[in-house]
Order: C-alpha cells, then sequence, then structure tokens
C-alpha cells in the first residue's frame, strides 16, 4: 500500500491540462467515487492497527495534494483563458470592433493646412479665450465698431481691454507678430465663436483658416497669385477666380474672394443659385495701421491675409446643405466621410 501511496504521489505532482474538461477527468479518476485515491482509503480499513497511524498520515497527505494540484491546475487554466481570451473556442466569431472615421471638419482643416505647408506656410495657434487687443484692437478695429457689439461677440468680462471668445483666428496673427521674427509666413487653424442665432447656415461656433504673409514686396498680385493656388489645389485644376472688393478694418484694399462653382462648371445651378460662383473667403493687403500696430515698420514690409470658414469649404466641397450636421454627431453622417482620408 506504500507504494501505491508513493507512486500516485509523484503522478499527481506532474499532473497537467490543457482544458477544463481534463482538470475534472483527473479529479473523476483520482478522487471520484471509484478513483484511485478513494480506493485507497477503501482498503486503509484492512490495514493492520499498528500501522494504520503511519499510513494514514501518508495517505492523507497524498489527498491533500491531489486536491490542491486540481486547484492549481483549474487557475492555471482560468488565468490563460483571461490573458487569451477566447483560447478555448477558435471558431468563435470575435467581438466586432469598429474603426471611426475622421470628423469632417477635420478633414477639411487637414486638406487645407496640407496645400498651403507646400507654399512653405507654418501652422500657428492661439487661444481660443482672448482680450479685445488681440482680436480688435491690434487688428484696427475703431472702438465703436459693430462687431465688438454683445449681440456679435461672446464677451467674459468687462472693462478696457475685456476678455472674450475669440470671433477670428486672426487674433492668432496678432500673436504671431509679437513672437515670429519677419518674415512671416503662416496659417492659423481653429475655432472661433460669434454671437448668433443657429440655422442651417450659421453656427455661434465654427472653424477658420487664416493666412498672413509679411515681407518686403509683397503684393496684390502675390495674394491673388496664393489664392488661386489653393482653390485649384482644393476645388480641382479648372477652378477660376474672381475678386469682389470689399471692406474690412485689418486689411486695404480688401476682397471676398468667389471660386468657379465646382458643381455646374460655372454655367450655374442651384448650388452656386444661378451666378456659377461661389464665396470661399475673404483677404486683402494688410492694412499699415496693423504692422505699425504689431512693431512692424510699414515703410519696410507690406504683406496680405486671408481667412476663409473650414465648414463653408466642406459644404461646397460635399454640396452639405445644413451647418448644424457638423456639430450633431450622427454617426450617420459622420459615416459618409470614411473613406476621405
Ligand atoms: N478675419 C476675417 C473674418 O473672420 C477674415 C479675413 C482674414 C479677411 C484676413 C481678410 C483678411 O471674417
Amino acid at each position: 500500500m506504500r507504494d501505491k501511496i508513493e507512486k500516485l504521489l509523484s503522478e499527481v505532482e506532474q499532473l497537467a491540462a490543457k482544458r477544463e474538461q481534463e482538470v475534472e477527468e483527473i479529479r473523476i479518476r483520482l478522487l471520484g467515487k471509484k478513483g484511485s485515491i478513494t480506493q485507497l482509503f477503501d482498503e486503509f480499513r484492512n490495514v493492520l492497527p499498528e500501522q494504520k497511524r503511519e499510513l494514514g498520515q501518508v495517505l492523507n497527505s497524498l489527498k491533500i495534494a491531489a486536491v490542491n494540484k486540481i486547484e492549481q491546475l483549474k487557475e492555471m487554466l482560468d488565468e490563460s483563458m483571461e490573458s487569451e481570451g477566447s483560447a478555448f473556442d477558435l471558431t468563435k466569431p470575435g467581438d466586432s470592433q469598429e474603426l471611426g472615421s475622421r470628423h469632417p471638419i477635420s478633414v477639411t482643416r487637414r486638406e487645407i493646412l496640407s496645400i498651403f505647408s507646400k507654399y512653405g506656410y507654418e501652422v500657428a495657434e492661439g487661444p481660443e479665450i482672448e482680450d479685445d487687443w488681440h482680436v480688435f484692437g491690434a487688428l484696427n478695429f475703431p472702438p465703436e465698431h459693430p462687431a465688438r457689439d454683445m449681440q456679435d461677440t461672446f464677451f467674459i468680462t468687462e472693462g478696457d481691454n475685456p476678455i472674450l471668445l475669440r470671433t477670428h483666428t486672426s487674433s492668432a496673427q496678432v500673436r504671431a507678430m509679437e513672437r515670429i521674427s519677419l518674415p512671416i509666413r503662416i496659417v492659423c487653424p481653429g475655432r472661433v465663436f460669434r454671437n448668433e442665432a443657429i440655422s442651417a447656415r450659421a453656427h455661434c461656433i465654427f472653424h477658420q483658416v487664416e493666412g498672413l504673409y509679411i515681407d518686403k514686396q509683397v503684393t496684390f498680385a502675390d495674394l491673388k497669385q496664393a489664392v488661386l493656388l489653393f482653390a485649384r489645389e482644393m476645388f480641382g485644376e479648372n477652378a477660376q477666380i474672381r475678386l469682389r472688393p470689399s471692406y474690412f478694418p485689418f486689411t486695404e484694399p480688401s476682397a471676398e474672394v468667389d471660386v468657379s462653382c465646382n458643381i455646374c462648371g460655372g454655367k450655374g445651378c442651384n448650388i452656386c443659385k444661378g451666378t456659377g460662383w461661389l464665396e470661399i473667403m475673404g483677404c486683402g493687403m494688410v492694412d499699415p495701421n496693423v504692422l505699425e500696430a504689431n512693431g512692424i515698420d510699414s515703410t519696410q514690409y507690406s504683406g496680405f491675409a486671408f481667412g476663409m470658414g473650414i465648414e463653408r469649404i466642406a459644404m461646397l466641397k460635399w454640396q452639405v446643405k445644413d451647418l448644424r450636421l457638423y456639430f450633431e454627431n450622427d454617426i450617420r453622417f459622420l459615416k459618409q466621410f470614411e473613406t476621405v482620408v
């Protein structure tokens, strides 16, 4: 009997299992009703009284060793289950993970920035919460300008140089003029805020990319060329542009840029309202007052600036008819841009 016990003990020590079912089989083989250890306990009844004490101890330790071993095997299997997931049934379908897609505003922002980066423009950013000086003062807005009205701008504080939510990313250009040495060639992407009622065509939050180029002898012809190159890369190589005179406090002369309608090719359709043209941005030569307000000698340097709404460019590119779609984040809308890199 002693031999049998010792043989079983060494067998128990070497037990291994790959599946839970095997562990159960081992338990039945050793400790089940007809299991080999159970049988030894039956035989133990016939052991001579003087051997009972010693054999009883070894037999008990065999049973304890077997119970512990089985526990240990179960634990090991549980652990490897956790780390390998469905390692036990490789035919089961995996958990499906849906890939997200870039938001159309991000797609468009990246495209605009990459076009300008080819022409040497660097990205410069600034804070969304700004002061009056960087949004208006340094940009030649007179004190009574309507943009400073509560109806147009979200003010955070009152006073001489109130804190407000920037209404355009031109403020990032002012910060760049403070920071960067000349020449300056930058594009400023970012979120802007205007106190407007939300509708299909307007929102109180939207996104802009504005550009600024300051060097010696920068002319209006350079501005026109920059805008044309951008329009052709964005809307196709046959795109035409036209400039209409306009007004901004920080540029003189100023213009509004239209691109030929990429839907009807200029013939006139309902997107361009029959005109053949779509408005894409504002631009102009930086007003000498702005250069001087930012410590740049306007007799030596000149520059141009432009600014566009990312939502608007994306609307024209994909014929999105309602601005609110960009902010609702309905995945049925967002998924349509999945293939657009
Ligand atoms: N800052 C103007 C806006 O927000 C856009 C613009 C930028 C116009 C630069 C001209 C030159 O509407």
